[in-house]
């Protein structure tokens, strides 16, 4: 509805019977004429992502997640940032925080994420964050916070250090999200209840409130979301499985070359064209994200031909894993000594973070009803 009719509307005689009614209609319309005009941010789409300051970047993270970012910063206005709030729900000691926040920089900012294109900063550098999460929280359920699967588990393992913060992550999630009115979130499946969550306080929000905020999605490039399998053929690469499974964009040249080698194969298939167990699938898989496909389909067709000889196959990923790994990572120790650049990229980042957050949060305290004068 136009202001034109809801200022008809307003004025007409069919209000003024009811005066309980009207006076709640009253409410609402107001709200709605109240409503800036202007809610989504000017230009591109905004694009918002967390990563957490824990443990080192993998190969499934890379071609998983931060791959999607490089890709995205040329294509939208991007917010990255360090989850380093988040990382205190569940890790108290602080001992190796800043090591983590500059290692984590250091790897994306390897990968190629760029601080001149998109905002690369720590969620404790804006402060509006903090704000925003108290705003939400009024409106988040305990009952609902209780459910979240990823609450119950952090519970069960860590029943000594059940705190509030753990129970509203979802809400701090929420407010690092919205903080910027992103629209796209791109992240892994592990995160599609939080992300369900914040599409239900960000609606909460816009219906007591007023509309502020866009309804946040799931955004990865289609197919490219590839799946990254464990050198041992059970599942995917993860931080949290057999370490010795995980490709870490840390690893040096030997180990990267040990890990390869101690896949798990078998003597080879018994006929031609055979169809392949997972576990010798998955080598292809790994072999086609950084393999040449001249390298992949040779040994392709040296599998249908029944003469494949993985020790081979294992020695030519294992080279190309390091041709691979060993830019990102000399790279990433480069950055990691720089401090005085790491200072750089986080104040260039948060200077950035927090003028769109300046926006949304005068909008959220209007809506609100806290400006008094
Ligand atoms: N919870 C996310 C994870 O565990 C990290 C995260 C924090 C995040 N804030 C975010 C992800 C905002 C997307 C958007 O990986």
């Amino acid at each position: 509805m136009s202001s034109v009719r809801i200022q008809e509307f307003l004025s007409s005689p069919y209000l003024h019977k009811h005066p309980v009614h009207d006076s709640l209609l009253f409410y609402y319309l107001r709200r709605l004429m109240d409503k800036p005009k202007e809610t989504l941010p000017a230009g591109r789409q905004v694009v918002m992502s967390g990563i957490r300051p824990t443990g080192f970047l993998h190969l499934g993270n890379y071609f998983g997640a931060v791959k999607n970012y490089v890709r995205m910063q040329e294509e939208f206005e991007c917010f990255f940032m360090v989850a380093d709030l988040h990382s205190l729900t569940t890790h108290p000691d602080t001992k190796e925080l800043k090591e983590n926040v500059h290692r984590v920089l250091s790897e994306n900012i390897a990968c190629g994420l760029d601080p001149d294109k998109a905002a690369l900063y720590c969620q404790s550098h804006v402060h509006e964050t903090a704000e925003l999460y108290l705003y939400l929280n009024m409106m988040a359920y305990k009952g609902e916070l209780e459910k979240t699967v990823t609450f119950k588990e952090k519970a069960r393992l860590h029943p000594d250090n059940v705190n509030a913060g753990l129970l509203t992550y979802p809400v701090l999630q929420t407010a690092d999200i919205i903080l910027h009115r992103a629209f796209y979130v791109p992240v892994g499946k592990d995160q599609e209840q939080h992300l369900e969550m914040a599409r239900n306080f960000a609606n909460r929000f816009n219906h007591r409130y007023g509309e502020v905020f866009p309804e946040p999605q799931a955004f990865n490039y289609g197919n490219e979301l590839v799946k990254v399998p464990s050198l041992d053929g059970a599942g995917k690469m993860s931080k949290s499985e057999n370490q010795f499974a995980t490709l870490y964009l840390s690893d040096d040249d030997e180990l990267i070359r040990k890990k390869v080698m101690k896949a798990k194969t078998d003597a080879g298939p018994a006929s031609a064209d055979a169809v392949k167990p997972d576990y010798i699938e998955n080598i292809f898989l790994l072999m086609k994200l950084v393999s040449t496909p001249e390298t992949v389909n040779q040994f392709e067709a040296d599998y249908n031909k029944c003469n494949i000889r993985y020790g081979d196959m294992k020695k030519q990923l294992g080279e190309d894993m390091v041709k691979f790994i060993t830019p990102i990572r000399e790279k990433a120790i480069a950055i990691r000594h720089d401090h005085k650049y790491l200072r750089e990229v986080m104040e260039k980042g948060a200077e950035k973070a927090r003028k769109s957050a300046k926006t949304t949060m005068e909008l959220v305290r209007q809506a609100i009803g806290l400006n008094y004068y």
